[in-house]
């Protein structure tokens, strides 16, 4: 998947009075930021710039303008034209640059589109993704940080669809941006609940469910599933009445981490319009020192019914005190649970294989005794690239 990304904060520029602009200086990229998108055919990406009640202030010139990206290009400094009356204070609004699609999307990437079994024919989703990217101007003056605009669908009617939000760095970061193993397997359990394999994929079998994740980044995954998981559970004929999602990782992580949590509160009590019965939380968490058996207050709470973590499997060197935090989670588990039979840890670990090297992963879980299988393996095609693809294993250890 490719992603277009600001290098630098949005900016308004009403020097010619007559013809103010916006300037968006953006890149399309991948995950890693290791690649700039190479097509044979030019790729054609449209701006809109839309006021808190959905008016455009752009320009009737710029309404729809393409503009373009072609092979070789590493920055595309786009001037997008907007009312000629506008002056700073009055440019309040919200900036969506996205590639122009067949069907036409509007602002978010539907994860439909993600899953190959969820492309139609002749759409632009065939050949790969452009992940689309949000920014906020308040009285002219342009937000520290991006949006990704993502819609779920879980079901087919129109209620079934959940918006989320995340805010990302603009510019280059590991931890504060989101990451393709992420985007893919929030999309699966959003899909997996349109089709009822959510039973497989995230099995509920309590009226209560605790799910604890490593390496969140800006927390797609734990965020997509705080959204869905009342509705997985009802799907299984169950309902919650209380659950944690934990988000954990590297202080880093931890502004933008709870920046989303607070956008997602608001949506999780809209969801059922009575009050969520989901906690979303965050609790910085260091493999190095989980590894140890050393957590935090949070973690260190309950037992986990399922940990869950999207790319962090890809630098060989972080996964001894990797696997190590795993396993001591387990032994946490097991201290929580000790009078219950069949005490077990359940892991979904999803991996976007970039390299032979992380094959580590599994001698590493063997020794641990952990057992592993692949619960589902989702093609990611990238445009102008060989395809890819994303691994999502579910991973156990019981009792000894
Ligand atoms: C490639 S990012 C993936 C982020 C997110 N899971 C996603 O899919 O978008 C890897 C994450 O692992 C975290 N990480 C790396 N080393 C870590 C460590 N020693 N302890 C905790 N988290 C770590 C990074 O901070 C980063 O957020």
């Amino acid at each position: 998947m490719h992603y277009i990304r600001l290098l630098r904060p949005a900016k308004f520029d009403a020097s010619d009075r007559r013809r103010p602009l916006v300037s968006l200086l953006v890149t399309v990229t991948t995950d890693l930021g290791d690649s700039f998108l190479y097509t044979n055919e030019p790729v054609d990406l449209v701006v809109s710039a839309d006021d808190a009640v959905g008016t455009s202030i752009l320009s009737h010139e710029s309404e729809g303008q393409p503009y373009r990206w072609t092979a070789g290009m590493r920055v595309l400094d786009i001037k997008v034209p907007v009312k000629s009356h506008l002056k700073k204070g009055d440019v309040t609004c919200t900036i969506n640059i996205q590639q122009v699609t067949r069907p036409k999307s509007f602002g978010a990437l539907r994860s439909d589109f993600v899953l190959p079994w969820g492309i139609r024919k002749g759409s632009t989703a065939v050949d790969g993704l452009i992940m689309p990217v949000s920014v906020h101007l308040v009285a002219g003056v342009c937000e520290p940080v991006s949006v990704r605009p993502l819609q779920l669908n879980t079901g087919y009617l129109p209620s079934d669809q959940l918006n989320v939000e995340l805010e990302e760095d603009i510019g280059e970061s590991i931890a504060r941006h989101i990451w393709d193993a992420g985007v893919v397997t929030a999309c699966f359990l959003a899909g997996a609940c349109k089709i009822e394999y959510i039973r497989n994929a995230l099995p509920i079998s309590k009226d209560t469910f605790n799910v604890l994740e490593l390496g969140s980044g800006v927390g797609i995954l734990g965020i997509t599933l705080a959204r869905i998981i009342e509705r997985a559970a009802a799907i299984q004929g169950k309902t919650l009445s209380e659950a944690t999602i934990l988000l954990t990782d590297l202080e880093e992580a931890e502004e933008r981490a709870r920046s989303n949590i607070a956008r997602t509160e608001a949506t999780l009590s809209c969801d059922d319009g009575d009050g969520s019965v989901v906690t979303l939380q965050y609790e910085n968490l260091d493999w190095d020192e989980g590894k140890h058996g050393r957590f935090g207050p949070l973690v260190s709470a309950r037992p986990w019914d399922l940990v869950i973590l999207s790319d962090c499997t890809y630098n060989v060197d972080s996964l001894p005190a990797l696997i190590g935090t795993l396993s001591a989670l387990h032994t946490s588990n097991l201290n929580h649970m000790d009078a219950e039979k069949d005490a077990k840890t359940s892991v979904m670990l999803a991996t976007k294989p970039r390299h032979s090297s992380e094959q580590a992963l599994f001698g590493l879980l063997d020794a641990d005794g952990w057992r592993y299988s692949v619960l589902r393996s989702i093609p990611l095609p990238k445009l102008g690239e060989e395809g890819e693809v994303v691994d999502i294993y579910s991973l156990e250890k019981g009792a000894p």
